[in-house]
């Protein structure tokens, strides 16, 4: 039984009401080991990676309440590019105007529901397909076919009908980057990310541009993934090139930064993939044009910097033991993106990138499945390594009980 509670000391305040949801879903042992110090077993215990109960705890309380990663610019290839995506298991898509802006709504018609979009695609207008009636690229609506009898179409003129329009997300955009926010009240854009600023000052981050993602479907809890991205313990096991790339010797645990995860290291020289053959980031010093550095924003963006590169890695949680995890790839200036004589580095950092995540997804998927026994009673963390890993459990148990 649990009497005192680190994180109600480290916040302060905490949601009475939802603490009381956190010890039905985990247990009172469960909730005590998700709390325990690192030096003993430790860590949310394996109902938190299973139970559809606590993923929808965190949906409803980290996933709804933040500002969520849903899309690269690029992706979103000229007026009336559309992206569907599932935020906090809520349907959403993505469009953008003919004035450049990219919007969020909901994906769902205002007359019987249809969900409006269900692929990437590029239209001139959002059109249910069920009984037509159609919105502009802003979610006005501004045509119902046939609505007050046959052959009695209704057309709409901008601003007629707001009570019809389609329901907007709050959505804003960073150097190409697209979040939302569906609660509507998360803390501004630019204070969720001050602590990646912060470290990356050395960086002119303007010139990123987008050239391409990978997705893939991992059967592993979301949280697994963005454990596995923050530490570096597993390099030397897992990832023969990225060991031969930067050694144990030059890494180290890592750190949080309020709710960002950062960590780095300064290779001995760069490699193929890794800043060898791209454009680097302009006035870099020589210790930078070798260092590489991560973060991890909670929930779902976490970021790579390299000399050449800026790589997005976004988890969205399907499921208890599934993640739809995207991989993004920015390079450093338009003729990086664009010029013919970077088309063979381009494809070799796309490469590079899915070689070393398959070796990830395998471990994964073995982690989520090691988290069905009974016999997983906490984890036996590495002082050296894991301080970090243990915290994304505070992490997240902070983010659920704030109020
Ligand atoms: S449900 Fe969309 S037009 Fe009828
Ligand atoms: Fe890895």
């Amino acid at each position: 039984m649990i009497t005192t509670s680190p994180t109600r000391a480290a916040s302060g305040e905490i949601d009475l009401q939802v603490e009381s949801r956190v010890r039905q879903y985990l247990g009172d042992d469960g909730y005590a080991q998700a709390l325990a110090p690192l030096d003993q077993p430790c860590g949310l215990p394996n109902s938190a990676f299973w139970s559809e109960d606590w993923l929808a705890l965190e949906q409803e309380r980290i996933f709804r309440r933040n500002w969520i990663f849903a899309a690269a610019d690029g992706e979103l290839d000229g007026p009336g590019a559309m992206k569907p995506l599932e935020v906090a298991g809520t349907p959403l898509f993505l469009v953008k105007g003919r004035d450049g802006k990219v919007r969020a709504f909901h994906n769902v018609c205002r007359h019987r529901g249809t969900q409006l979009v269900t692929a990437p695609c590029r239209q001139a207008t959002i059109t249910c397909p069920y009984h037509a009636w159609s919105y502009d690229l802003q979610g006005q609506l501004r045509r119902r076919p046939h609505f007050n009898g046959p052959d009695q179409h209704e057309a709409v003129a901008p601003g007629e009908a707001p009570e019809l329009y389609l329901y907007a997300i709050r959505c804003e955009s960073w150097n190409g980057c697209h979040f939302v926010d569906l609660s509507g009240t998360a803390a501004p854009l630019a204070d969720w990310l001050a602590p990646l600023m912060a470290r990356t000052r050395a960086y002119d981050l303007t010139p990123i541009r987008w050239i391409g993602k990978k997705s893939y479907r991992i059967k592993s809890n979301w949280k697994l993934v963005l454990e596995n991205y923050m530490e570096g313990y597993h390099v030397f096991a897992a990832h023969p090139r990225l060991i031969a790339h930067a050694p144990m010797n030059v890494r180290w645990s890592g750190e949080w930064i309020g709710h960002v995860f950062y960590n780095d290291y300064v290779a001995p020289q760069v490699t193929v993939g890794r800043g060898d053959a791209l454009p680097h980031f302009p006035g870099l010093t020589p210790e930078d044009t070798r260092r590489g550095l991560w973060f991890a924003c909670l929930p779902n963006f976490a970021v790579e910097v390299y000399a050449d590169q800026f790589v997005v890695l976004a988890p969205f949680p399907y499921g208890p033991d599934e993640t739809l995890e995207e991989l993004h790839f920015f390079v450093i200036g338009d003729e990086a993106a664009q010029g013919s004589r970077y088309a063979v580095a381009r494809q070799e950092l796309m490469d590079m990138w899915h070689d070393l995540n398959l070796e990830d997804v395998s471990l994964l998927e073995r982690l989520q499945q090691g988290r069905r026994s009974p016999a997983f009673d906490g984890a036996r963390l590495s002082p050296a390594w894991d301080g970090p890993v243990r915290e994304l459990s505070q992490q997240v148990l902070q983010s659920i009980l704030r109020p």
